[in-house]
């Protein structure tokens, strides 16, 4: 018999890191750890980091020095570090913090229950050739009815600024198999929306297959109402992906499509191989297919080189897309990266491009959360609301909805229409039959 033991995860960055989180936690379960939402009475805190931008990387730092007293004043804890910056700095972090356990990069997570049993100070780096979601458990622990499911890891894109080819690595595409037998999983557990997860989710393949069959095959899965993928590079849009946007109604109306600038000079200097025309006759081939479609994207501001000329091309691209909503960063220059070498823009420069983009969007996305009253979707009931008789859950277009619904039940998938709309979430009545 194992003891009964407590693990915390503190997971940092994108939604890829939040499925790594979940398989780890489910691979040390046999080992008889159960999750705890809390440091203070976990025997193993295991960070699962970010290496994305700067600031991302320092969190882990600081939140080290923060679990330092809890250390000292219980040694048989363990800490790991896993994730991104694991895999990036690998020793660096040890030497940095002596009271790190075990460093478990990103590609590693099955040997995870084996560093733990073992001595401390060690670290795991290697990219195995296989694939490593097929070395941990099945899927079985309790969730909600909408989960992620990584079917493609790492990037051979290298855009410019980005160090995901390096910590994560080369594209590699989990089996068609593999993905279907783990959706099934999924779903006998109650899942009843699955979102499709990769660094480049759309460059997946399998025998010559794209993801647009991917997509058509899991649309087969009985009990299995909603599908997602993000994130997709413009590039990899292939036509039977456009195409299952208006073949397969289980493929909800969003696109999350970065494409971090309007400038085809700054598209040019991030190696992102199109310009701002190629992505505009995208978006209308992607409209074409699915009218209602939302569409999302990253943006970076302030990259090396960036004249106001080139922000005034991103803000024009804006204002011709008009998205949903947007993630927008500050360019931060990352080590071993391509444009690290290059000379960066004055801070205030980019801080007030980053205001001045960011208000841009925020329109949009008000503007867009306001055309949805009055109008009707379908809300995937996720957790109760605050107010008594109130569901929260996600519509079509992955607005977060408030329901007035005292008899709705977590997983119902419930026709509602919009009331009322605010920047971050919609108010919804049922629609009775
Ligand atoms: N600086 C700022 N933003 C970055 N991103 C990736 N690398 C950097 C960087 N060095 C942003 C991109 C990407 C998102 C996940 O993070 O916009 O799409
Ligand atoms: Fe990074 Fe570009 Fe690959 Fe996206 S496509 S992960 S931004 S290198």
């Amino acid at each position: 018999m194992t003891e009964p033991k407590k693990l915390f995860i503190k997971t940092y960055g994108c939604q890829m890191n939040v499925y790594d989180s979940e398989r780890m936690a489910e691979a040390m379960a046999p080992e008889g750890y159960s999750l705890t939402e809390s440091a203070e009475d976990a025997d193993l805190v295991l960070l699962n980091t970010c290496h994305i931008r700067e600031k991302a990387g320092e969190k882990l730092y600081s939140d080290l020095g923060r679990l330092r007293p809890l250390k000292t004043a219980k040694p048989d804890l363990k800490i790991g570090v896993a994730g991104c910056v694991a895999q990036a700095e690998g020793d660096e972090i040890l030497r940095r913090m002596p009271m790190v356990d075990l460093v478990v990069g990103s590609q590693a997570y099955h040997r995870l229950p084996e560093m733990v049993r073992g001595p401390r100070h060690a670290v795991e780096t290697d990219f195995p050739v296989e694939d490593k979601f097929d070395l941990l458990p099945a899927r079985r622990a309790k969730r909600g009815p909408a989960a992620f499911l990584t079917v493609q890891e790492g990037c051979d894109k290298f855009c410019a600024f980005c160090v995901v080819p390096y910590t994560r690595g080369a594209e590699v595409s989990r089996p068609r198999d593999r993905i279907l037998s783990e959706a099934r999983e999924l779903v006998a557990m109650g899942v009843r929306e699955i979102s499709l997860l990769g660094q480049n989710v759309n460059a997946w393949h399998d025998d010559g297959l794209g993801l647009g069959h991917l997509i058509e095959a899991l649309a087969q899965i009985d009990g299995l109402e909603r599908l997602r993928y993000t994130t997709s590079h413009p590039n990899d849009m292939a036509e039977d992906l456009i195409a299952a946007h208006r073949d397969q109604p289980k493929l909800m109306p969003y696109l999350h499509l970065p494409v971090q600038s309007g400038s085809d000079r700054i598209l040019k200097a991030m190696n992102r191989k199109h310009t701002a025309e190629d992505y505009l006759r995208l978006i209308d081939r992607i409209r074409a297919a699915r009218p209602d479609i939302l569409l999302t994207s990253d943006f970076i501001v302030g990259f090396p080189g960036e004249t106001d000329e080139d922000f005034r091309a991103t803000m024009r691209l804006i204002e011709t897309v008009g998205y949903g909503m947007a993630y927008s960063f500050k360019y931060s220059a990352r080590p071993g990266t391509p444009a690290a070498e290059k000379p960066t823009l004055p801070d205030e420069v980019a801080d007030a491009r980053l205001l001045e983009l960011q208000a841009l969007i925020t329109q949009q996305q008000r503007a867009a959360q306001n055309a949805m009253v009055g109008r009707e979707t379908t809300v995937l009931y996720e957790k109760a609301g605050r107010l008594p008789g109130q569901m929260v859950g996600k519509s079509e277009h992955l607005m977060a909805v408030h329901v007035t619904d005292p008899t709705g039940q977590v997983g119902d998938l419930v026709r509602v229409k919009v009331t009322a709309a605010s920047t971050n979430s919609l108010a919804a009545e049922p629609i009775t039959r």
